[in-house]
């Protein structure tokens, strides 16, 4: 069928044996539509109280906020908790969910924190040097507080434990009151979303989060 020229790939003849078909390649064999799927990348503003799951029995979850007709075999990048909130990616690309997700990729996450009790230096010290969780036997990797108020900072880490960034409170005794996502490596939650509210990601806001290393 190559050797005849029936087969096209994105709109191109394909000759190649070698030629390696994508999830979202188009394929079409003599004019029929063989494969056509769109990959698709949203960000969503996660208001508080929504799980970032697919399915839940007791909360909405974030794919039900979606409009029906794009949340098809869309999947969430990385989780915020029942009562964290802000930039959650949507995604039905695996490859590059999982690349974004990887370790060894040092993808850097960005959250305001709002805390029940006053902060001082000495958690800017605990979150650089890493704390050690001895339920998982893990050391956090090193981290990033900034102080912008006497009981809000401004976290970055590299990586996502479960429940991390309250659990790193937790050690000083200090409660989380309020958690929100700002950023995802380059890019940052759209201002003009407002929670719950979602909208595609630019090919370029695409391309700041695409690692060679998949
Ligand atoms: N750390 C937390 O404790 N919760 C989140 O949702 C994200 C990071």
């Amino acid at each position: 069928m190559l050797a005849q020229k029936r087969i096209q790939v994105d709109g191109k003849i394909a000759l190649d044996t070698q030629q390696l078909i994508g999830p979202f390649n188009q394929v079409v064999l003599d004019h029929k539509l063989l494969q056509q799927c769109c990959a698709q990348y949203w960000m969503m503003n996660k208001p508080v109280g929504v799980v970032s799951a697919t399915k839940d029995k007791i909360h909405k979850t974030v794919i039900e906020l979606l409009n029906p007709d794009c949340a098809t075999d869309l999947h969430i990048v990385g989780r915020l908790d029942l009562n964290s909130s802000g930039l959650i990616l949507l995604t039905n690309d695996g490859s590059w969910s999982s690349a974004l997700t990887k370790p060894a990729n040092k993808v850097p996450k960005r959250y305001r924190v709002d805390l029940a009790e006053e902060l001082s230096a000495d958690y800017i010290t605990a979150f650089a040097n890493g704390m050690y969780f001895g339920y998982e036997n893990i050391t956090t990797l090193p981290a990033t507080l900034t102080i912008i108020g006497d009981r809000r900072a401004e976290v970055e880490l590299f990586e996502g434990k479960y429940h991390q960034i309250k659990r790193m409170f937790g050690r000083f005794r200090n409660p989380v009151l309020a958690l929100h996502r700002t950023s995802i490596g380059e890019l940052q939650l759209c201002p003009a979303l407002q929670p719950g509210q979602y909208r595609a990601l630019s090919a370029s806001e695409v391309a700041s989060l695409t690692f060679t290393d998949q």
